[in-house]
């Protein structure tokens, strides 16, 4: 395990251990919704995380963006109480973190690409986890069999592929079957196959009523994964919805690429419209094909090619969050 994900099964552990002794005064998670209130981590120089407020919901696959920087693993390391925060409050199925009674079987967790004993197997790998958290070794071989890694079980974890560390890194996450699980840049490393692998797994854990959230500082990836995004740049929110209504909410109209012999005149015909130039061709921002081929109608320019690029997500994405980086 890495650092940051030994702690997070120390603090499960611990919190394990506890409820022999309390078992009726932990909160037992009922239902899985996130919810960040004026959630705030400010270090000497940074205001990493700044009143910040969602709500994620079961159910669904909510991607959580934003540049580099933005925020993200902060903000997923005060939900899962790896990092307290200067204000605000962070609650998993209406408790924070520290007063769940079962963590583990609450909320998995993957924070960077898992790492773990290299002469190790996968399977003993997940089986030493479970012995630690009083979970059946059994739970060992369900895990690896959900990531699809069953056939290389019995393989050292230093003969894995980034690929199968990532997936080694669910199924550990996997281990107590979780209401909740948080992904930390799954994606990383993983090429469009083990994406499209992912997004199935995901998407199948969110069908059973799992909340899923999982972060990236890409759209691209986000746009495969996710049926909700949260946006985040510089510590505050800047969107969040159903992806489609985000980009569609976002402004950043279509673009129409028009081929004419007589641009300058067209353009002309168009006054206002903001355009640029792209292999020969006029890049037009803010309109539709029908009013370019009406402006081109009442100016007497031919047209040669007229086509409706839908918006580029990326550039959304870059709108949205543009700007925000330099103020830190
Ligand atoms: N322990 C820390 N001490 C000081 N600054 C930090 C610390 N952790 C994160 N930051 C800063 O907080 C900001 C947000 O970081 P982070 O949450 O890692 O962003 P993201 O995961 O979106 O890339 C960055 O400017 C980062 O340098
Ligand atoms: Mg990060």
């Amino acid at each position: 395990m890495t650092a940051t994900g030994a702690m997070v099964t120390e603090i499960a552990m611990a919190g394990l251990a506890t409820t022999t002794h309390t078992v009726r005064m932990g909160n037992v998670i009922t239902d899985g919704e996130i919810v960040v209130s004026g959630l705030t981590k400010h270090y000497k120089q940074v205001k990493a995380v700044d009143g910040l407020s969602f709500a994620i919901k079961p159910g669904r696959v909510t991607g959580f963006l934003g540049p580099n920087g933005a925020g993200k693993t902060t903000t997923l390391r005060m939900i899962l109480n790896l990092v307290s925060p200067t204000a605000g409050t962070a609650t998993i199925g209406g408790s924070r973190y520290a007063d769940l009674a079962e963590p583990l079987r609450a909320v998995g967790a993957v924070l960077e690409a898992s790492s773990a004993h290299k002469g190790r197997t996968g399977r003993n790998h997940l089986r030493v986890i479970c012995a630690a958290a009083g979970l059946p070794a059994s739970r060992a071989d369900e895990a690896m069999e959900l990531v699809g890694l069953t056939p290389a079980a019995k393989r050292k974890f230093k003969g894995y592929s980034l690929g199968m560390r990532q997936r080694l890194g669910i199924a550990a996450a996997m281990l107590g079957d979780p209401r909740v699980l948080i992904l930390d840049e799954p994606a990383n490393g993983l090429d469009p196959e083990g994406i499209r692998w992912m997004r199935d797994l995901l998407q199948k854990l969110a069908g059973e009523g799992r909340t899923i959230l999982v972060s990236s500082h890409l759209l691209s990836e986000m746009e495969l994964l996710a049926d909700d995004v949260v946006i985040i740049a510089a510590g505050r929110l800047v969107a969040q919805g159903a992806v489609a209504d985000v980009i569609g909410n976002a402004g950043s109209a279509g673009t129409v690429r028009v081929r004419t012999p007589h641009p300058d005149t067209l353009l002309e015909a168009l006054a206002g419209v903001a355009s640029s130039r792209d292999d020969g061709a006029l890049v037009l921002t803010g309109v539709t094909a029908e009013q370019v081929g009406d402006a081109a109608l009442r100016a007497g320019v031919a047209i040669h090619g007229l086509v409706t690029e839908r918006p580029d997500l990326e550039r959304v994405f870059l709108d949205l969050t543009a700007g925000k980086e330099a103020i830190r």
